[in-house]
């Protein structure tokens, strides 16, 4: 037992001597509000990082912030145009903005040559993700999305699941999980007004979602949308028994669902909430020719189930079920989010995360958004960037 405890203890002290720290990478943080903080955490813990800017519009918040995380050197402003403006050896920013401000942020730091960390969801609309891309593809700069489930080996065992062909050929997915309760207001209404937050728990939670489940069957194109969305219980004021008057800023939506076809005769069926009369949209589900896998209704923000995934299928004429064993949870997630990012700006390397298949989750989003607008079904278009 000693001598396991001992060896275990080697391997870590030999991963952090593992990491080159002559040369410092330079990071910016864009946005100081509540997720900047797990991004702080995690920079904080990588020797060979320097956290060397902050911007935040609200006044003196980035200046709190910097006290906060031990960022006593870093240079502060009011914007992130100002921060990129005036800072000329960054290495890459972390966008950690609302919504609405990830397109131009992002638009704003390729353009400045700066590689970018863009926290979930990519963008609200197709187009302003089609925009981000063009602004990649000119800067030839790292753009990776923030979706730290990817980093899970229970959500890659998915897709691992898949891959190995147990289940055939994939013909139905059907998405699960969300709240019964979890308008996110914990620190104010970024997150529900349409001006800061843009789309509600279809873009917020909705997004890791299809992640799971499209990176899993290989990101299919989408191509027609049938959309719903509501907000029954952002717009009702005894939904925030102490802040009533949230309810008159709610301009998302706080309950999705759809039904989408993807290229390849694979259709999804989709559903995700904030609020409901529920406790759970339910399991996902992926069903192939050869097996049906159920994977356990999840937040899928944390990637993380509490139960193991079943696979169903037929041996003989006897139908049969098995458990796959649950990995244990790993709290090192968000780490490895942001190491993958600076690793990539150290190697040269690619995004871990690319625009490439979160263009698509993005094309998905937009067309039950327009589906639900106009009442009907709609067809999805990606422009090539
Ligand atoms: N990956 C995750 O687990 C996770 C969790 C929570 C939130 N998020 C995402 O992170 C983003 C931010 O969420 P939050 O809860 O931190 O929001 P927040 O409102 O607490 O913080 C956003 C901050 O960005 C600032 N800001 C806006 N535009 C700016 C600009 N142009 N320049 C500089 N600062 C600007 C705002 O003033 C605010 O302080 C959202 O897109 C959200 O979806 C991700």
């Amino acid at each position: 037992m000693a001598k396991a405890a001992g060896l275990d203890a080697f391997k870590e002290n030999h991963e952090v001597e593992a990491i080159d720290t002559s040369k410092k990478v330079k990071i910016g943080i864009i946005g100081t509000g509540w997720i900047a903080g797990s991004h702080a955490e995690a920079l904080n813990e990588m020797p060979d990082v320097e956290v060397v800017a902050l911007a935040d519009i609200v006044p003196g918040k980035a200046a709190d912030f910097a006290k906060e995380f031990g960022f006593e050197s870093a240079r502060l402003y009011d914007s992130d145009e100002a921060l990129l403006e005036a800072e000329k050896d960054l290495d890459g920013v972390c966008i950690c903005t609302y919504n609405t401000q990830h397109a131009p942020c992002a638009i704003n730091a390729l353009n400045h040559g700066v590689n970018v960390m863009l926290e979930k969801p990519f963008t609200v609309t197709l187009d302003e993700a089609i925009e981000v891309m063009k602004a990649e593809k000119a800067s030839g700069k790292i753009l990776t999305i923030g979706f730290q489930p990817r980093m899970s080996a229970n959500m890659q065992m998915i897709k691992k699941i898949v891959e190995s062909g147990e289940l055939g050929d994939v013909y139905y997915i059907q998405a699960g999980g969300g709240r019964r309760r979890g308008i996110p207001t914990p620190f104010g209404t970024t997150f529900i007004e349409k001006e800061t937050g843009g789309i509600g728990a279809l873009g917020d939670i909705g997004c890791y979602s299809l992640d799971m489940l499209l990176g899993a069957v290989g990101y299919p194109k989408p191509l027609t949308a049938t959309g719903y969305i509501s907000d029954f219980f952002g717009k009702d004021p005894a939904y925030y028994p102490t802040h009533p008057e949230y309810a008159e800023k709610f301009g998302v939506d706080d309950f999705a669902a759809g039904f989408v076809r993807l290229e390849g005769g694979i259709v999804l069926d989709f559903r995700i909430s904030w609020a409901m009369h529920m406790d759970t949209c339910g399991d996902a589900l992926i069903l192939g020719t050869k097996a049906g896998l159920r994977i356990p209704s999840t937040d899928c923000w944390n990637g993380e189930f509490n139960k193991p995934l079943t696979i169903y299928k037929t041996l003989g004429d006897q139908t049969v079920e098995y458990q796959v064993p649950l990995k244990p949870a790993d709290p090192k997630l968000f780490y490895k989010k942001l190491r993958s990012f600076v690793d990539a700006i150290k190697t040269g390397g690619t995004a871990t995360v690319p625009s490439s298949e979160i263009v698509i989750n993005q094309a998905i989003l937009d067309g039950l958004v327009r589906s639900a607008r106009e009442g009907k079904e709609v067809t999805i278009e990606i422009p090539e960037v």
